[in-house]
């Protein structure tokens, strides 16, 4: 499966909603997360996000968003269509800690 990460928190562009075939993206209120069950592993998310946040769980390290992803994409509701993000999104795009910081 592919994971979203940190980078997304307040950034949220929401560019990879648009490309997924089988719709896996749960929105909470400051970023997304992808269902690693029904993630069929294209890849095309991918290159889509401009925070780079989405990365592929075979990555060393991710295991701490592999289990967020898991955890929040039973809880959020589905996302399929892309709205506008935070106005202040850039601002956001490669700040330090943001799960510590804003996750929610
Ligand atoms: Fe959707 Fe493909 Fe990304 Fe998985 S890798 S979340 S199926 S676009
Ligand atoms: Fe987040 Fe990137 Fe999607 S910032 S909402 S994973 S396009």
């Amino acid at each position: 499966t592919y994971v979203v990460t940190d980078n997304c928190i307040r950034c949220k562009y929401m560019d990879c909603v648009e490309v997924c075939p089988v719709d896996c993206f749960y929105e909470g209120d400051n970023m997304l997360v992808i269902h690693p069950d029904e993630c069929i592993d294209c890849g095309v998310c991918e290159p889509e996000c401009p925070a780079e946040a989405i990365k592929p769980d075979t990555e060393p390290g991710l295991d701490k968003w592999l289990k967020i992803n898991t955890e929040y994409a039973e809880k959020w509701p589905n996302i399929t269509i892309k709205r506008e993000g935070p106005a202040d999104g850039k601002e956001h795009d490669g700040e330090e800690g943001k799960f510590e910081k804003y996750f929610s």
